[in-house]
């Protein structure tokens, strides 16, 4: 246990699906799981474990934000021993192209954010996801024949922005969100796989939006996509 999760060790799978929202992480395990239980729900990060066509999995909600991911996610590789986490989120499109209900599979993630440094000392702003994950993921959209675009999405801050930096544009991200460079930046300071497979939800472009409702039912591709591919 730990000061934010009291599940057991053995009560967390090896592989972790994490929404960043906890009634996401509800959802899943109601509509995707069998035998799930809950095994933690400490500050209302509820915790789920249970089977997927035979596969223990656990899903975890990861708050909002890097300094929240980076805490679930430090938790579940160093103290839990869990080797691999998908998130399933979404973004906000940065480019025209990128519309509204797209399926996008993080290749890597940008931030002008200074979270490596105050993790490890050593200032990186791009950090990649995990090639086997991804692998796994474009072969399974195949078989499910859902189009996904493998692309490069910006980890901010801030949600209610005044401007979007000349970086952000000169690093050619598609997408922001605001956890994703944390959890592949700690899986590879831990040595293990992580990625992200994000529905773009709006567009800062267009200013195109989904509603909550549709959010959520607009999820269950990239739910399905993770799910099948472990
Ligand atoms: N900004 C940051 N995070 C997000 C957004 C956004 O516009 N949309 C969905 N997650």
């Amino acid at each position: 246990m730990t000061p934010h999760n009291n599940a057991e060790r053995s009560d967390i799978a090896k592989t972790v699906i994490m929404p960043g929202d906890p009634k996401r992480a509800k959802y899943i395990a109601e509509n995707y799981l069998d035998n799930y239980t809950l095994v933690n729900d400490v500050r209302g990060i509820l915790t789920y474990t249970g089977m997927y066509k035979g596969k223990h999995i656990t899903v975890m909600a990861s708050g909002m934000g890097m300094p929240s991911m980076a805490i679930y996610a430090t938790e579940l590789f160093k103290f839990y021993d869990v080797d691999k986490i998908i998130r399933v989120g979404t973004c906000g499109a940065l480019k025209e192209g990128v519309k509204v209900n797209d399926l996008l599979l993080v290749k890597d993630a940008y931030t002008t954010s200074n979270f490596s440094h105050s993790l490890t000392g050593n200032l990186k702003n791009i950090e990649k996801s995990s090639l086997i994950l991804n692998e796994r993921i474009i072969n399974s959209a195949r078989i499910l024949d859902l189009n996904i675009k493998e692309v490069r999405i910006n980890t901010s801050d801030i949600f209610y922005r005044e401007y979007i930096d000349k970086n952000i544009e000169s690093e050619n991200c598609s997408a922001v969100e605001m956890e994703t460079f944390a959890l592949l930046y700690i899986a590879k300071h831990f040595g293990k796989d992580a990625t992200a497979i994000l529905t773009v939800s709006d567009s800062l472009i267009t200013g195109e939006s989904l509603t909550s409702e549709q959010r959520e039912k607009s999820l269950k591709n990239a739910i399905t996509l993770a799910l099948e591919s472990l």
